[in-house]
């Protein structure tokens, strides 16, 4: 686990805000009960993954609220990097969103005094490859699709804090190019 060192360069801003469908009022009055509940948590010690300087949950964001992880990884079909936003990204919904319960509203809280500051917080990196691999997400996006994400990290919507599934190991990668008939040829993933 490294932590990244330039966030502010790798974020990307969308400029748009989510309006209503997205907010769980909203939601309960004129669409269909979501498909997914996340749960309450009270020891969040014993999630697996590491602890992010914000408690920031992927199973309420893209599980209950269904928010396209596109969304806030958006370089994800274009680039190697997926992107991780930048708070701008956040604050497009918690300048008004602040949260339903006390534990909810103290995280989003950090979120508000982290935009105000100008001050990111420093996301632990979960999944890393040796700096001699080279993995393209585009290219894998392509043909596994937009919701393929679930073949390498698992089913982040359903997780409180995100950790590695994969081993990410050679074996692995190699693996699924035998299966896709894709190229196992050492320059492909080797610089
Ligand atoms: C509202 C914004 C948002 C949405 C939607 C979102 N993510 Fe994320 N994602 C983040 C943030 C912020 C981080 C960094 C903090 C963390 O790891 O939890 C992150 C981290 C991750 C990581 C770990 C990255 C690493 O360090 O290795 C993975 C994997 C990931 N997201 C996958 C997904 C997938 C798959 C979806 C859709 C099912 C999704 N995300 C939806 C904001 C989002
Ligand atoms: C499209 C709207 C939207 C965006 C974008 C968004 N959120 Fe949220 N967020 C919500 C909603 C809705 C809730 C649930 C509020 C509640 O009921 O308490 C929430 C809850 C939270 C909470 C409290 C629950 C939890 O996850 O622990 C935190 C912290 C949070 N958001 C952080 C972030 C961060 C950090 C980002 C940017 C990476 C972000 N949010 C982006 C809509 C959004
Ligand atoms: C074929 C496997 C695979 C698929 C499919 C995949 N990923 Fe990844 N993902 C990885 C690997 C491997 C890494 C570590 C890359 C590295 O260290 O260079 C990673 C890293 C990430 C990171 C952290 C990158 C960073 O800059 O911190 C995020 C976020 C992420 N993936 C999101 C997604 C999302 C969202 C999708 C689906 C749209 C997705 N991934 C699909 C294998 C995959
Ligand atoms: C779930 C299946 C799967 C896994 C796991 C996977 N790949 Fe891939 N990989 C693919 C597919 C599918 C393509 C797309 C081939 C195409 O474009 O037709 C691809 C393409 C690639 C390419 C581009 C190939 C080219 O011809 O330029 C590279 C590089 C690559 N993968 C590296 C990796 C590495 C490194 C890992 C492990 C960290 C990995 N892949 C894990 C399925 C996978
Ligand atoms: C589909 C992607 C892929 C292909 C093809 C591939 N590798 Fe790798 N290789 C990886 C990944 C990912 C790692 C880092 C993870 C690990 O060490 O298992 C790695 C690690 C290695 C290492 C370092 C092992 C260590 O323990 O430090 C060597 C040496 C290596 N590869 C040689 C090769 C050779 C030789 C070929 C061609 C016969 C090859 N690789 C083909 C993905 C690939």
């Amino acid at each position: 686990m490294t932590k990244r060192s330039s966030w502010a360069g790798v974020g990307v801003a969308i400029a748009v805000t989510i309006a209503p469908p997205l907010s769980p009022a909203v939601a309960q009055s004129s669409q269909p009960a979501p498909p997914y509940k996340a749960p309450v948590i009270s020891d969040t010690g014993r999630l697996p993954g590491p602890r992010q300087p914000i408690f920031f949950r992927h199973d309420i964001h893209a599980g209950q609220d269904r928010i396209p992880c596109l969304y806030c990884h958006s370089t994800v079909t274009i680039s190697s990097e997926p992107g991780i936003p930048a708070l701008q990204t956040c604050f497009g919904c918690h300048q008004m969103i602040g949260g339903s319960t006390p534990s909810h509203q103290a995280e989003i809280k950090k979120v508000r005094e982290a935009f105000a500051n100008r001050q990111p917080p420093h996301w632990i990196r979960v999944h890393a490859l040796p700096g001699f691999v080279r993995f393209p997400h585009q290219r894998h996006i392509k043909v596994l699709g937009t919701e393929g994400c679930t073949n390498c990290h698992g089913d982040v919507r359903t997780m409180p804090q995100v950790y590695q599934v994969a081993t990410l190991r050679m074996g692995w990668c190699i693996n699924c190019h035998v299966q896709r008939n894709v190229s196992r040829d050492c320059t492909v993933c080797h610089y």
